[in-house]
């Protein structure tokens, strides 16, 4: 069993951005700039925003946090969009979620300049994905495809489980694994909440590589994975924990331990699939600045 190490590639990922981003600087240019709007005050979305801000620091963009209160109304969270959307010095934007019950999603993901939209969220853009277009691919399933590259796995006609078919993670993760490419060419089954149970378990057991996205701590046990696979977990909830300081711990949608000893390969939580997450909205937002650059 090889632990598929997000942390440390991840931060290979930042330093070859830093790299990129010191040779624009150095020419006169200004760094790229990532605007992450953030809502309320949900733990979880605060200490990702966090991560997301401090990697911008990191690889040397500018980076800015506008947040609000768990109050605003959709009307004025659109106009804060529309705003940074005509902000020509706003190269990127994510918009954190969840968002408050009073404010629709798609609605907010749907304002988004899709040139602008470092999470990939925008229909263009997923529109483009499914197509095989070159565009700004969802952070998440794009990290999960660029460990599968860097760590040189094979997945050309191999049966890839995708359980869980939200729009963040498991829909769009299901297109690039079926799609042409390396990584890439995969037979894709995609379960969810309604798949029954038992169906559930006989695909996985005869799965090749499972990509976990259920938000269901523990959920993927040793007994449903066959001997070889490969997992990712892209799983991260807090449990509470009254062992520790914070009072809480970080479970992944996979039971760690029943699992791993079957796998070839398998992503730890946390240092897993979180890190990519980040270091993937970093090229992103590299990306949107170039396409901006070159469509001038
Ligand atoms: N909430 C959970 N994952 C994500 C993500 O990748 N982007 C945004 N904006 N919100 C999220």
């Amino acid at each position: 069993m090889e632990l598929l190490n997000g942390k440390q590639l991840s931060q290979t990922l930042k330093d070859e951005l830093k790299v990129a981003v010191s040779e624009l600087t150095a020419t006169g240019k200004r760094p790229p700039h990532l605007v992450a709007v953030l809502v309320g005050e949900d733990g979880a979305s605060q200490t990702y925003v966090n991560h997301k801000i401090k990697a911008c620091g990191y690889v040397g963009f500018r980076s800015t946090l506008k947040r609000f209160p768990a109050s605003i109304s959709q009307e004025e969270l659109l106009a804060e969009v529309a705003a940074l959307n005509a902000d020509d010095g706003v190269d990127g934007m994510i918009v954190q979620l969840p968002l408050p019950k009073q404010i629709d999603p798609d609605a907010v993901i749907h304002a988004i300049q899709p040139e602008k939209d470092a999470d990939g969220f925008h229909p263009v853009n997923v529109g483009k994905m499914t197509l095989g277009l070159p565009t700004l691919l969802p952070a998440t399933p794009a990290g999960i495809m660029e460990m599968l590259k860097r760590y040189d796995i094979d997945t050309s006609g191999k049966h890839c489980v995708v359980l869980g078919r939200s729009n963040i993670v498991g829909r769009p993760m299901s297109i690039l694994l079926s799609g042409k490419g390396k990584p890439g060419n995969c037979t894709v089954t995609i379960c969810h909440s309604r798949t029954p149970s038992a169906e559930l378990e006989a695909f996985c057991q005869q799965a090749d590589i499972i990509v976990v996205a259920l938000g269901r701590p523990e959920f993927l046990k040793g007994e449903m994975v066959k001997e070889g696979a490969i997992v990712i977990d892209v799983g991260i909830t807090r449990v509470p924990d009254s062992t520790r300081k914070s009072g809480y711990r970080l479970a992944g949608d996979v039971h760690f331990d029943s699992v791993a000893p079957k796998c070839s390969y398998i992503t730890p939580v946390p240092g897993g699939v979180g890190p990519m997450t980040v270091s993937m909205l970093m090229k992103n937002t590299l990306k949107a600045y170039q396409n901006k650059i070159n469509n001038k």
